[in-house]
């Protein structure tokens, strides 16, 4: 699959077949993280790879009662091992970093035939607790994964018009 077509037939996946994931695309998936670019190269995350039905089923209430999240055979969670690095442009860094190695895990996993959500729905002191992360650490994102058990129409977009500018702000 290129990645136009990654792109454009992505979907946020709520619903997932409880079939394992091969640990083969598991590991090109969490490969295409491990790669992505950051800011000065810092690499600021640690990613906990969850698989454990009774670790993913403690998630489901501190993603606010979001069920899928706990039928989903794996739940990534992207945590900033560092948060104090902000870039020239005033955006913390690791946000932005984060952000882009789990955009690269959606792409993959579309070229594996697998489905992913972002859930940004969460209580951080909570996730952390179910993960054992310490308060220093910032769980920016969390990601389900698994083979989709539907497949939803797109959703809506702004215009091209909406959404672009030429040379200035406008
Ligand atoms: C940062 C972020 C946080 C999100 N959090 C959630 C969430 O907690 N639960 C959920 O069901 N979807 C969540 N979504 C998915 C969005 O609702 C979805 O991407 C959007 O409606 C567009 O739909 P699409 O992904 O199918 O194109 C999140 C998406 C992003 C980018």
């Amino acid at each position: 699959m290129n990645v136009f077509d990654a792109i454009t037939k992505r979907r946020s996946i709520r619903a997932y077949k409880p079939d394992p994931i091969p640990e083969d695309k598991l590991n090109r998936i969490l490969e295409a993280a491990r790669l992505a670019p950051s800011a000065k190269n810092r690499q600021p995350w640690k990613f906990i790879v969850v698989k454990d039905p009774a670790i993913r089923r403690a998630l489901v209430p501190a993603c606010k009662g979001q069920r899928f999240v706990g039928e989903a055979p794996v739940v990534i969670a992207g945590v900033a091992e560092t948060t104090d690095y902000v870039l020239t442009c005033g955006i913390p860094a690791h946000i932005v970093d984060i952000a882009i190695a789990m955009t690269q895990m959606t792409l993959q996993a579309m070229e594996e035939g697998l489905g992913t959500c972002w859930i940004g729905a969460f209580y951080q002191d909570e996730v952390k607790k179910v993960l054992g992360i310490p308060p220093d650490k910032q769980v920016v994102e969390l990601l389900t994964l698994g083979y989709p058990a539907e497949s939803p129409a797109p959703r809506p977009r702004k215009s091209f018009d909406e959404v672009f500018a030429f040379d200035r702000y406008s």
